[in-house]
């Protein structure tokens, strides 16, 4: 039987046990999933989505969005660089219906291409994209460097790897503040609206066991990233993360 969060904390899961719980929950959220985006985060969410896509090289034809869930990031980045074609991966097959839904509302299916996916062995060929993005993804990812490196792998030399990912805000009155909004009110908001008490549970504690922003950078730089630049975003409480693949 795999471990749920009644059974001990997050940072007891091991590797495994946490990939089974990530699957577990993200095919059970898809649903509710992009309107408790919105709301938890006060549409916020939509604004980072924006600046990540203004910050794919205008040149870039090709993308790749890692662990794109329900599409938000790759249909913002169609919408940006009109040129670009992109390629969606996610593990979790059901996330991606709405994003299937969604690109061809909007028009956009020649442009987006969805395909299941692991993004610790992604199915692309090596150099095969000008940039690599990954929202709200790499926090879910035991192995953030192996992800990291994965990425790189993909993206042309002189192309760039994306991370943009909510983290703790570094002043200690905005951290106390998030720290109750997390662990209070987003549980209570998300198990109202969706009926599922570990996914809102799960979200507030994989953010306070993610990697604060300077080791973010740090580890950008070991996988051998270079040029790395972090954008504290809304108060610092979300930051992207860019490197180019040397
Ligand atoms: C919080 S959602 C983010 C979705 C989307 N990128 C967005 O901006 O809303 C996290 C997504 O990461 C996916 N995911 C987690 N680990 C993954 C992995 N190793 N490979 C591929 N997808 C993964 C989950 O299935 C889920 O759809």
């Amino acid at each position: 039987m795999e471990p749920t969060l009644n059974d001990k904390p997050l940072q007891n899961f091991t590797p495994n046990e946490r990939i089974a719980l990530v699957k577990r929950i993200f095919n059970s959220v898809t649903p509710h999933y992009d309107l408790l985006n919105r709301l938890m985060s006060a549409r916020q969410d939509v604004r980072w989505r924006k600046f990540t896509a203004k910050r794919i090289p205008t040149d870039a034809t090709r993308v790749l969005d890692v662990a794109t869930g329900t599409g938000d990031l790759a249909i913002e980045i169609a919408h940006r660089r009109p040129q670009v074609q992109i390629a969606g991966v996610d593990f979790v097959e059901r996330m991606m219906r709405p994003a299937q839904t969604k690109t061809v509302a909007r028009g956009l299916n020649g442009r987006i291409a969805y395909a299941a996916g692991d993004a610790l062995a992604l199915p692309f060929r090596d150099d095969e994209f000008d940039a690599a993005t990954i929202a709200f993804g790499i926090r879910n990812i035991p192995d953030r460097a192996a992800a990291l490196r994965e990425m790189a792998r993909v993206v042309k030399p002189g192309g760039k790897v994306m991370v943009l990912e909510m983290t703790f805000p570094k002043s200690l009155g905005l951290r106390r503040f998030f720290e109750w909004y997390l662990n209070h009110v987003m549980p209570v908001v998300g198990r109202t609206i969706s009926g599922n008490q570990e996914a809102y549970r799960y979200l507030p504690a994989s953010i306070q066991d993610f990697l604060h922003p300077d080791e973010l950078a740090r580890l950008f730089s070991e996988v051998g990233l270079s040029s790395v630049k972090a954008f504290p975003l809304t108060l610092g409480i979300t930051y992207l993360h860019e490197g180019i693949v040397p």
